[in-house]
């Protein structure tokens, strides 16, 4: 596609209806999955005014910073640790509609609000790494957001699968 992003949409779901089929594009167009990773954090973060877009990847015991959107990120999270990486052990989507009221939730940004973390796998489906999104406001995210992100990591699972594993 070309490295133009189209936005639009008058509802949540109207704006994920035109964003993924242009994340779907960007996966498809290309096989590193960092560079992957980096172009689908920035048609997130042009659609939707969130606080931090962005990606920690499975490396040994921890999940490790990749690419994102947004301010400076801790750079590693340990195992079963947070929302990141309780989404990693129980392999599921994870809504937090208010970060206070999420027992050992990892404060990066003392602005972030509400977060959702949606994982991605490899081709063993072992997850392989996260997709967290952090709002300024509380309540932001929802079952809307967790079908639309969940598809797109999807795509990003039969895609790179392979080279993540
Ligand atoms: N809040 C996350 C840590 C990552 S930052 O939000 C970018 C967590 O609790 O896992």
């Amino acid at each position: 596609m070309s490295e133009q992003l189209i936005t639009g949409g008058d509802s949540k779901a109207g704006r994920y209806a035109i964003l993924l089929p242009q994340l779907e594009a960007l996966i498809e167009a290309e096989s590193d999955a960092i560079a992957v990773m980096a172009n689908v954090a920035a048609a997130i973060m042009g659609t939707f005014d969130f606080l931090w877009v962005g990606f920690y990847r499975v490396v040994g015991e921890q999940l490790v910073l990749g690419p994102f959107q947004g301010p400076l990120a801790c750079t590693r999270i340990a195992r079963g640790r947070g929302v990141c990486g309780t989404a990693w052990v129980e392999d599921r989507t994870v809504v937090v509609p208010d970060v206070e009221l999420f027992p050992g939730h990892i404060a990066c940004s003392s602005a972030s609000r509400s977060e959702i973390v949606v994982p991605y796998h490899d081709a063993l489906g072992r997850v392989a790494g996260v997709l967290d999104i952090d709002s300024a406001m509380t309540s932001t995210f929802d079952d809307t957001d967790a079908d639309w992100l969940g598809r797109a990591m999807a795509s990003l699972t039969a895609r790179l699968g392979k080279s993540l594993s």
